[in-house]
């Protein structure tokens, strides 16, 4: 369970829940409230009881897309009504990419408000900045004594990493599974929401619980598994036709959660297509597809069904076809943009919001420590 004592009572702090003594609590809410809270405590005690502790980031390395939010984000809003959830912001590993000191703190701010106009509650779930929570880095420190040069090099992540930075090959970047593994197994996360391309990490991450167990002839970390609702990661592809929809492809390739109307059409009429089926029943070109890969997304089936058939006629009309995405995207888009652009400027409630966090996720990450300290021989 999260920690008894919270934050201070205060106007600009999400979470009142732990702040109060029960007793005094209990004077002054009506009935109305103390059956609510009744509520909170018994979905709190049933998580606690029943349920298995929820753990994924995501780095501050640019604002949200399309591709973050159906690949991890949407999944975080779903288990937080249901599980333990440690939602953080990988702000350590951001520094893969040496961000300057000035944007460190202002794009992780950024992702953080983004991570609650979107629907992130951080009374249900620990929201916290992963350098908030130093007891990771320590973790990782015992994790990497056990992780070997061989194993780190032949992740996939690291190969395309420094293929296309062949001059920033770092220590960090070949223990990035390493840290990611501690940020799983400091709050003993068993579930974690995840894009596909985070299969191999998450892989790695069990055998770093479990060569730990077997080291110190423990059963002391859970395994963990990547995790989304429809028993599939998904894949959600960039506008540039050919890869998965990421930061690092650049800024025409991603549909940001926050790109205003005319940017969004202004993508999407530039996003590459082909000539056109030259006959009925054509096979759809690989580009063609993903536009209707982001169709399924974002359109009706109705719709998508409607521009299908056209295909499959070889009359469809690339221009309407995205006339009718870029519509469509924008009706997607808008509320959450609103939401963003709301909230972003208050860094006094994303700063209260990042502080009730850091004391939630302190309380697991500090008990983890103490106990693998122990396990491995340190102190008492
Ligand atoms: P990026 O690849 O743009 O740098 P991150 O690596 O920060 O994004 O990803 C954060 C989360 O979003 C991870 O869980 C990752 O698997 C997921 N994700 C990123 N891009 C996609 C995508 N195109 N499709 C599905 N999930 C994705
Ligand atoms: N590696 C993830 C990404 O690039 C971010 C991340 C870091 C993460 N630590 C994690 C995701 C722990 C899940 C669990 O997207």
């Amino acid at each position: 369970m999260y920690p008894a004592k919270k934050l201070k009572e205060n106007p600009e702090t999400p979470s009142l829940r732990y702040t109060a003594p029960f007793y005094k609590s209990l004077r002054c809410l009506s009935f109305i409230n103390i059956l609510k809270r009744r509520t909170h405590l018994l979905r709190e005690w049933f998580i606690f009881v029943h349920m298995e502790t929820v753990v994924s980031g995501i780095r501050p390395t640019g604002k949200l897309h399309l591709g973050n939010y159906f690949g991890a984000y949407k999944n975080f809003l779903t288990l937080q009504e249901s599980h333990q959830c440690y939602f953080f912001i990988a702000d350590y590993h951001s520094l893969t990419t040496h961000p300057n000191p000035a944007d460190l703190r202002k794009n992780a701010l950024h992702v953080l408000a983004e991570y609650i106009a979107l629907g992130l509650d951080p009374e249900k779930c620990a929201i916290y900045l992963q350098s908030d929570l130093p007891e990771t880095a320590e973790l990782y420190l015992f994790m990497a004594m056990n992780a070997y040069k061989g194993e780190l090099e032949r992740v996939t992540s690291f190969k395309d990493k420094i293929k296309d930075n062949p001059n920033n090959i770092n220590a960090g970047l070949l223990t990035y599974p390493v840290l990611m593994a501690a940020d799983i197994l400091i709050h003993h996360g068993t579930k974690v929401p995840v894009g596909k391309d985070q299969e191999q990490h998450l892989e790695m991450a069990r055998t770093f619980g479990n060569r730990f167990n077997r080291i110190y002839d423990t059963e002391y970390f859970a395994e963990p598994t990547a995790f989304n609702f429809d028993n599939k990661l998904v894949k959600v592809p960039g506008l540039s036709g050919t890869g998965k929809m990421s930061k690092s492809a650049g800024e025409a390739d991603c549909i940001y959660l926050c790109d205003d109307a005319k940017t969004l059409e202004k993508k999407i009429k530039r996003a590459k297509t082909d000539a056109g089926p030259s006959a009925p029943h054509s096979e759809m070109s690989p580009e063609i597809k993903n536009l209707f890969d982001l169709m399924a997304l974002v359109s009706t089936d109705e719709t998508r069904l409607f521009f299908e058939e056209e295909h499959a006629k070889a009359s469809i009309r690339y221009g309407d076809f995205k006339g009718q995405l870029a519509k469509d995207m924008e009706a997607f888009i808008a509320p959450k943009r609103d939401a963003i652009l709301g909230l972003v400027g208050d860094t006094k409630k994303l700063n209260s919001i990042a502080q009730l966090g850091k004391e939630k996720a302190h309380v697991s990450g500090a008990k983890t420590l103490k106990e693998v300290r122990k396990i491995i021989g340190f102190g008492s």
